[in-house]
């Protein structure tokens, strides 16, 4: 009998930069990842999920050189602790791709030859700047006071023969796939940035080569040239799969890729770059590129140069790989930016899962231990509240299976734990202590412990994704870990099935109480959270243009008093005029009480100086004061923006002098 071929999953994470601190931050793409090739294997996918290092470019060949070693012996030894950090976290990869593995090298070099032959690369002279550190060239004009647009560090002026890809062939035909295919870029707002920010205005050739160092892959029919970096990385995408060998069966088996989750500052090269080098090679585009927000801390997004880098082994350590897990998924929506704190995971670590998760089986075993002897009892006759609790216990999965399918983790734990909650619930609800009190009441009490029981079971199995080794702490308790049959997702099509007469374990809480302030305390001494060096690395290019489009995605649940931190102004418009180089950018003189107040803003493509004058507008007079393009900015104004671009600013429906305050 043939057996039905499998549907396949094909995820990746991007694959990381060579760096001797990977952060919680990096953990966060590959921990989603993880959760999400685990769901899809749970739910009968054969999933291929991939991750790997990226080890080539100039940066690597300078910190190798600064180091007294060669590059690859620099690289081999981080790479050996990258993978000891996936191994602490559980990650489950098919396969670790190394850009110095040679198949990779040899596919890379085939890429390269075969878009060449057919005239889709070509020699010429590249004269411009480049950012060792983030690895990309930029024009004079894209320079922001002489500096990377992108992480603010200097630029080093390049002039050497060098490859072009021809970006600009494609630009049309992305255009219309992007607009033609809604899932491609996600969330929505990532993809109104590229198509305007990047492919409108329209796309210039791509230089692909170096002549100025060596660390890269050669070219092989000229020797001086090492390809850039990104198209090495790029394609590892497939060259993981054997493309271009002759062993590229899991290239005709996964190809196109399912999801490339990535953070949101590479976007750009994953849905311009990378499918325009699949389309010259008239291969499929992978099915979605999501941009994930990213993990933040007081001073701004996480990073080595800054100093504020948060240690997810220090983290493992005293809480587990389960409890990280969950805290990265459930807090943050997966699209948005969130902050990272300290006191944010103490607490959810207590009350999701030590109280709500952690206390459920261990009142529930208790229950059975005391009451049947540690036998889980059978199941009588139901009574509505049972069959309500079975009903959302039933509902579960496919609630969650959908919420999955559109990578919303903390909404799909929501979900399980909307189950966890009510399960809690029935036993104040059917209050088992007072039916033990009757032996006339045993079969309602054994029906009851039944069914908590068993939801414990389908919760076992719900959460089993997102934290690999709880699901068999419960279930060793319940007694049930060595029945495979009750741990898979088609088993939760069946409210019932752990056998009566199953003897349970009491064990120790799965998930212990913390002492908040204890932890705080220790936490403090390891993991810096806030006053954070002045930011030198990458910081979103929307922060550095002062752009004031806001981001459509959920945002994470604030307090008053987080609101309370905004000093809003009314902001009159006494002067405006356009930034020079620039078309984006008004300087804004705003009168705000007795003060003046320079903002630059970035509408005027919105907004012409003139019919600004007079205004008055609600600044968010406490932030932080940053340059934009030389031009001191002492605030923000607010706008309210739409998924097709329009802006309007907002205002103050009755006249009131400037300065007053808005709550
Ligand atoms: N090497 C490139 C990717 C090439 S893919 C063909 C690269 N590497 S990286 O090591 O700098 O970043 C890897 C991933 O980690 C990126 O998706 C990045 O967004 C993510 N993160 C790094 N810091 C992060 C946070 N603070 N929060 C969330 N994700 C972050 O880019």
């Amino acid at each position: 009998m043939k057996v039905k071929d499998k549907k396949t999953f094909y995820i990746t994470t991007p694959i990381y930069y060579p760096s001797d601190k990977l952060h919680i931050g990096h953990s966060y793409t590959t921990v989603a990842a993880d959760a999400m090739a685990r769901f899809k294997r749970l739910t009968g996918y054969d999933v291929m999920f991939l991750t790997g290092t990226d080890e080539h470019g100039q940066k690597i060949e300078r910190v190798a050189k600064e180091k007294g070693v060669s590059p690859k012996e620099y690289v081999d030894h981080i790479v050996a602790g990258i993978k000891e950090l996936w191994k602490t976290l559980d990650i489950s990869y098919d396969h670790f791709i190394r850009t110095t593995d040679p198949e990779h090298k040899e596919t890379v070099q085939k890429i390269f030859k075969k878009l060449y032959d057919q005239g889709d690369i070509y020699k010429s002279e590249y004269e411009g700047w480049y950012c060792t550190p983030c690895e990309s060239f930029w024009t004079e004009v894209q320079l922001n006071e002489g500096k990377c647009p992108d992480c603010n560090r200097e630029v080093e002026l390049v002039k050497e023969e060098s490859y072009f890809f021809k970006l600009s062939k494609y630009q049309d035909r992305l255009i219309k796939y992007i607009e033609e295919h809604e899932e491609f870029i996600q969330p929505p707002s990532r993809k109104n940035e590229m198509l305007n920010n990047f492919l409108r205005p329209g796309l210039e050739d791509l230089c692909v080569s170096r002549t100025s160092f060596k660390w890269g892959i050669p070219v092989t029919f000229d020797d001086d040239h090492v390809i850039y970096v990104w198209i090495d990385a790029l394609s590892n995408y497939i060259s993981a799969l054997g493309y271009l060998s002759n062993k590229d069966e899991k290239f005709k088996k996964y190809w196109p890729a399912d999801v490339h989750l990535v953070g949101k500052e590479i976007v750009r090269f994953h849905t311009i770059i990378w499918p325009i080098m699949l389309m010259a090679l008239g291969e499929e585009l992978p099915k979605q590129v999501f941009g994930h927000g990213w993990l933040i801390l007081e001073g701004g997004k996480m990073s080595k140069s800054k100093g504020n880098v948060v240690d997810p082994l220090i983290l493992e350590k005293r809480y587990g790989s389960d409890a990280l897990r969950y805290f990265l998924l459930r807090e943050v929506p997966f699209g948005s930016d969130g902050v990272f704190s300290n006191e944010a995971l103490v607490n959810r670590i207590n009350s999701d899962l030590a109280n709500d998760l952690g206390n459920l089986l261990s009142r529930t075993v208790a229950m059975i231990d005391k009451y049947f002897d540690g036998t889980i009892p059978s199941c009588a006759e139901l009574e509505d509240v049972d069959k309500e609790l079975m009903d959302m216990a039933l509902a579960t999965p496919n609630k969650v299976e959908e919420l999955m399918n559109q990578l919303l983790f903390s909404n799909a734990l929501a979900e399980i734990w909307k189950l966890i909650g009510r399960t809690n619930k029935y036993i104040d609800e059917t209050m088992p202590w007072i039916l033990a009190k009757s032996e006339e009441q045993k079969p309602r009490l054994g029906t009851v412990l039944y069914n908590l029981a068993e939801s414990l079971r389908f919760i076992s199995v719900l959460i089993s994704p997102f934290m690999p080794s709880a699901p068999d702490r419960i279930r060793q308790q319940l007694g049930i870990d060595n029945f495979d049959d009750l741990k898979s997702w088609d088993s939760l099509g069946e409210f019932g099935k752990i056998p009566a007469g199953t003897k349970v374990q009491r064990g120790n809480p799965i998930f212990p109480r913390l002492d908040v302030e204890k932890e705080l305390e220790d936490l403090e001494k390891t993991l810096p959270t806030e006053s954070q060096k002045e930011d030198k690395s990458k910081e979103s290019s929307k922060e550095k243009e002062g752009d004031q489009k806001k981001d459509t995605e959920e945002k994470a649940e604030i307090t008053i008093d987080d609101f309370a931190k905004l000093d809003l102004r009314v902001a009159r418009v006494m002067a405006a005029e356009k930034v020079e180089k620039s078309d984006r950018l008004l300087k804004l003189q705003l009168k705000v009480g007795d003060e003046t107040r320079q903002v630059v803003s970035g509408i005027a493509e919105h907004y012409s100086a003139e019919e600004l004058v007079g205004k008055d507008l609600i600044l968010v007079a406490n932030l932080k004061p940053v340059k934009l393009r030389g031009n001191l900015s002492q605030g923000m104004i607010l706008a309210a923006s739409n998924e097709d671009g329009k802006l309007s600013l907002v205002t103050v429906d009755k006249e009131i002098e400037p300065g007053s305050t808005v709550s």
